[in-house]
């Protein structure tokens, strides 16, 4: 079929069929159809919508159009299990998730990827830490993800290689917030992973990726659906991100705080609750665990035995990190040289965050990106960020700076202060809002 017949039936409100939309996705990775093509497909699917059919036939196309992953030769003991998450503020739960399952018997090939505006990405976090690569040769992950049972690394060029086109295309062309393109997005590159379950964190709140909650929740269970009609089964959690998840804002500063969780330095805290809760959903589907209770058993067990710590340490190392971090973070997690404390102009009670503009404190920071190619300081940040419900006063500062210089902390100082709310009382919005199978 001519690529402009494809175009003219989505252009004209027609239902593609699964053959069309292959060829078209086959077309785009191998480089025969012409940008100007894909933007007219991805407007006209911005325009036209597509069914739920459309949607996976999109997606499985997507996830084919490279290499998918292939553990037969590896004869991996566990199931493969993955969590993608679609990117909050403060949200290290990768670092902390990926060794959890590991330790539990899982095998966790996490292709993960950088920040982009007010999100940050576990990449650039991972990163923080001096000589870990994210971009390792092949036998290096298959033999961590064999050994250790977890590699958190970057995307391969030809891991579905025709999302890569698909959304350099829509990011100019105004198509991005298309339901059915943003799915096969994600999902193409996640179930390239060939994975035996997966979980997704779509984040809601007024820090999440879709402004509108309506969306969202249209979202998690349009995912949760087309990656079952697929092939993957996944339970998808809309979890809460109208305020950051973990105490810190940045790279390093979130990666000292995953230390802290898995040596057992810090417990409790909402970054610990809902990786828990995440990974029991992942024990559960990768059938680790009976049900809920003997999961969160499990789980526990690993965190407190130090297994969990044993398992990111031994990817850091194998991903040529130093051997030490977990014994000496303070050596090679480097220090911001101003720290400073922010505090509210008067007492009371954190009644809202603005999540969206701490998360653009960050890149004004030096710690985020503006565009794909700005390079980031891996030193800056924030931490001590008051939670919703919590009291600050004179002694109990709203968040602390880590800045390169003493002009930018002043300037991020008074931004800050704009992102909370003090009032009275607050209204806490739960850490799960609803669970999705
Ligand atoms: N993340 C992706 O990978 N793709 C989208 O379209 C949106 C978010």
């Amino acid at each position: 079929m001519l690529i402009q017949d494809i175009l003219a039936a989505k252009r004209d409100g027609q239902t593609l069929d699964s053959a069309m939309i292959r060829e078209f996705v086959m077309a785009i990775a191998s480089d025969q159809v012409g940008d100007e093509q894909i933007g007219a497909f991805t407007m006209a699917v911005y325009l036209r919508d597509m069914n739920l059919d459309e949607t996976v036939a999109l997606t499985e196309a997507t996830r084919d159009s490279g290499h998918v992953l292939d553990y037969r030769a590896l004869d991996l003991p566990g199931p493969v299990l993955d969590k993608h998450s679609t990117g909050g503020v403060g949200d290290p739960v990768s670092l902390v998730l990926g060794p959890w399952l590991a330790a539990c018997g899982a095998h966790v090939p996490m292709i993960s990827g950088r920040g982009l505006g007010h999100t940050g990405g576990t990449l650039d976090k991972l990163e923080a830490i001096p000589g870990y690569n994210v971009t390792p040769d092949h036998a290096t992950f298959e033999r961590l993800l064999r050994d250790t049972g977890v590699t958190i690394i970057g995307q391969s060029g030809n891991l579905a290689p025709a999302d890569k086109r698909l959304y350099a295309v829509r990011d100019v062309t105004a198509t991005v917030a298309s339901l059915p393109l943003i799915v096969a997005s994600i999902l193409g590159k996640k179930l390239a992973e060939n994975l035996d379950a997966l979980v997704m964190d779509v984040k809601i709140g007024n820090g999440a990726f879709l402004a509108n909650d309506d969306e969202t929740r249209q979202l998690a269970m349009t995912i949760a659906e087309v990656a079952r009609r697929a092939g993957t089964p996944t339970t998808a959690l809309l979890t809460d991100m109208n305020q950051c998840l973990a105490n810190s804002a940045g790279n390093a500063v979130e990666v000292r705080e995953c230390l802290d969780i898995m040596t057992g330095k810090r417990r409790g805290g909402r970054l610990l609750e809902l990786t828990r809760t995440l990974a029991v959903e992942a024990l559960v589907a990768g059938r680790l665990a009976e049900g809920a209770d003997e999961a969160r058993r499990r789980l526990d067990h690993a965190l407190d035995s130090g297994r969990v710590a044993e398992r990111f340490a031994g990817m850091v190392a194998g991903l040529g990190g130093p051997s030490d971090l977990l014994d000496n973070p303070e050596r090679y997690l480097a220090e911001a040289p101003v720290v400073r404390d922010v505090y509210a102009a008067h007492d009371g009670i954190v009644a809202a965050q603005d999540v969206k503009s701490l998360g653009m404190a960050v890149v004004a920071l030096g710690g985020g990106r503006r565009r794909a190619s700005d390079s980031i300081d891996h030193r800056v940040g924030l931490d001590s960020i008051a939670t919703l419900g919590s009291r600050v006063d004179r002694h109990t500062p709203l968040a602390r700076i880590h800045a390169a210089n003493a002009e930018d902390a002043e300037r991020v100082a008074e931004q800050l202060a704009d992102c909370f709310t003090i009032g009275e009382s607050a209204e806490v919005p739960p850490l799960v809002h609803d669970l999705l199978q």
